[in-house]
């Protein structure tokens, strides 16, 4: 059976990407972020999976506002880059892993979450961030396949903290029940505290941030029984995104170990945290 070998939790803003587009990342600006993830990547690029679930969301540039599913999984064999107004970035296009989404999404459905199915997505900064945070040299091609999972963060009502905790605790089970012996990587995407309109545009909060940075490891129940309106009031608007970090951890099984975390004020409008765990497994 596939067994997931580790968790990531990363921020998505999009200037984060525009940086290694444009080879700013020893800028003043960008080179105490940048210095932050290198443990981090030294770590996954000596311990890659065969293929990647990114739990993240669109911004409303492949999924239009008229018909928002609250969660929806890839289902295609390539996923092409979003163009979100500036050319899309200069990356590989994704590959996709579809057998793996037929079985996740089939699991997922016997196990009580009615995923919507896409079987054509352009993936957005929510998703290339990301994979950029883990690999930021890919060359012709990503280092390996990717099944997107997409939560509905930007419509209200967004899925329930505990509700995406669940949903983890599913696709942990529906990974592990994948017959063949892959190594998977888990992908929790957004945060931290930012909100970027509104009365409150520019909210930062480091100390809701360090909390939700510390109990993310032994008290995911704590973040989970957290509300969506306890969530927006501490993290803004935008903070929300970090219910995706809860789909992650609730992948990972409990016996897990940190390698490596990282939280930097500002990158654009956002407070950038990363944690990165080792799951090692059944105890
Ligand atoms: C920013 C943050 C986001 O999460 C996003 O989706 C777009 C922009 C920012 O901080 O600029
Ligand atoms: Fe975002």
């Amino acid at each position: 059976m596939a067994e997931i070998i580790w968790g990531l939790a990363t921020s998505h803003v999009p200037p984060i990407g525009l940086a290694m587009d444009h080879g700013l990342t020893g800028s003043p600006y960008w080179k105490p972020l940048f210095d932050g993830y290198a443990p981090a990547r030294k770590w996954m690029a000596e311990n890659p999976p065969d293929a990647a679930i990114v739990v993240y969301n669109d911004h409303a540039n492949a999924v239009g506002l008229d018909m928002v599913p609250a969660f929806a999984m890839g289902v295609a064999d390539r996923y092409e880059i979003a163009d979100e107004g500036y050319g899309p970035r200069p990356v590989p296009p994704v590959t996709g892993a579809p057998e793996l989404s037929e079985h996740l999404v089939t699991s997922l459905i016997d196990d009580g979450f009615d995923l919507a199915t896409l079987s054509r997505l352009d993936v957005d900064h929510g998703l290339t961030v990301p994979l950029s945070v883990y690999c930021p040299d890919p060359g012709d091609a990503w280092p390996c396949p990717v099944v997107p999972l997409l939560v509905n963060v930007i419509q209200y009502p967004q899925p329930t903290a505990a509700r995406c905790f669940a949903l983890g605790r599913a696709l942990g089970r529906a990974i592990r029940s994948y017959p063949d012996n892959s190594k998977i990587a888990v992908f929790g995407t957004g945060g931290m505290s930012h909100q970027l309109a509104g009365a409150r545009a520019g909210l930062i909060n480091p100390e809701f941030d360090r909390m939700f940075l510390s109990a993310i490891e032994h008290s995911p129940e704590k973040l989970a029984s957290l509300s969506r309106e306890e969530l927006i009031e501490a993290a803004g608007t935008e903070g929300i995104e970090l219910i995706m970090w809860l789909v992650m951890r609730g992948a990972l099984s409990d016996n897990l170990t940190r390698i490596h975390e990282t939280y930097h004020v500002p990158a654009s409008n956002t407070a950038a945290g990363l944690a990165l765990f080792e799951d090692l497994g059944a105890a």
